[in-house]
């Protein structure tokens, strides 16, 4: 049988672009090659697509600070429409192969949030993942939270700023609705970049400065004692919830230092010690929110649990870390699928969805 061409697409143009190299590389290591033949697609921080070789790809491969692409060789698009070499060299203006399926592993803005996807339906090809609704609806918190309080799913009360509504921003008002610390947040982005915690005005000017350098549109969220749940969902119409996880970080919150850098920034405990209704409780509210955010193919909820029983849903992820130490792919080990199978799935779901919408009559 011929192998399936799976293009990996990583590094990419958001701040994430490190996270990115290292799931990818882990990708690479643990695919069937029985079954798929990887085509290493690299895309450096000016967005630039370029063929890679597989087993050289990356420089300081083992510390996440100086992870880097390396020198790649051919550079290519992906061009629109439904022929079947959709990868153009960009020297030579010449086909370079077909891919079947794309699995997209970009995190951030660029990569995550619809525009991949919207690229590669352009293309006709299949991708992992979320669609373009889903994955740009997930990427926007403001968006998404207003999606999940429709839908009446419990999250953190929040306020949305656009840079145009700066002058509206008043740390008096702020104070008196979300009460303090406050969380400042970019609407699109992730792995905590660009968001602090804020318990006075110094700290809260600062806060919004920060989080407008990474984003036209930002929110400032109540901040949540309590502890941090997460589940992993895979599956397109008939989703499922793996069992549950718990992040806790040693530093003040799950940031970018606590969740790259630092070795020891937190400790993921899998499965999370929850009662047993709870657990029920909070696997079908995982479902529920990848349902009412349109995800397909996987994604990671993220709860806050307050007091004993009051459940949050903080956020959602639709390409979450993907290195074998990541809680997605952990989560799912724990509920009985290998890191290998996992892959696995997440291409047969992108076929599958790819074959339901060819049935369709356009
Ligand atoms: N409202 C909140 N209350 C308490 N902690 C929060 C809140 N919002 C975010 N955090 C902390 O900041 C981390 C990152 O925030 P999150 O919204 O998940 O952004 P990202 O998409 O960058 O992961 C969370 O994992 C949590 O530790
Ligand atoms: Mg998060």
């Amino acid at each position: 049988m011929r192998k399936i061409r799976v293009g990996l697409l990583c590094g990419g143009r958001s701040a994430e672009h490190e996270v990115s190299l290292q799931s990818a590389k882990n990708v690479i290591d643990a695919i069937d090659r029985d079954k798929y033949e990887v085509v290493l697609i690299g895309i450096d921080r000016s967005g630039r697509w370029s063929l890679g070789d597989s087993a050289e790809f990356l420089l300081n491969a083992h510390d996440p600070k100086l992870i880097a692409l390396n020198k790649m060789s051919e550079g290519i698009s992906l061009a629109p429409g439904t022929m079947s070499n959709q990868l153009i060299s960009q020297s030579t203006h010449l086909p370079t192969g077909a891919i079947d399926v794309i699995f997209p592993i970009l995190h951030g803005p660029f990569g995550e949030d619809g525009t991949i996807q919207g690229l590669a339906k352009l293309a006709n090809i299949p991708f992992v993942g979320a669609g373009v609704l889903g994955s740009a609806v997930a990427m926007d918190k403001d968006v998404m939270k207003r999606l999940l309080r429709e839908a009446g799913i419990p999250t953190p009360d929040f306020v949305t700023f656009n840079r145009s509504q700066k002058e509206q921003i008043h740390f008096e008002e702020i104070r008196e609705r979300l009460g303090m610390p406050c969380f400042i947040k970019p609407a699109n982005l992730g792995s905590s970049i660009g968001i602090t915690r804020a318990k006075d005005l110094t700290q809260f000017e600062a806060g919004i400065k920060e989080a407008f350098l990474h984003d036209r549109k930002i929110l400032v969220e109540t901040n949540i004692q309590g502890r941090e749940i997460e589940c992993a969902v895979l599956g397109n119409s008939n989703p499922m919830a793996s069992a549950l996880g718990e992040v806790l970080p040693s530093h003040e919150f799950y940031s970018y230092e606590a969740k790259y850098i630092d070795e020891n920034g937190a400790t993921l405990i899998i499965p999370a010690e929850l009662p047993d209704d709870l657990t029920t409780r909070m696997r079908a509210l995982a479902v529920e929110t990848y349902q009412v955010l349109d995800c397909e193919g996987m994604a990671r909820v993220d709860f806050f649990l307050r007091g004993e029983r009051e459940v949050l849903v903080n956020e959602i992820n639709t390409i979450p870390g993907f290195t074998k130490i990541s809680m997605y792919p952990k989560l799912w080990e724990a509920s009985g699928i290998s890191y290998e199978e996992l892959i696995d799935r997440l291409i047969q779901l992108a076929l599958e969805r790819f074959e339901e919408e060819q049935e369709l009559e356009t």
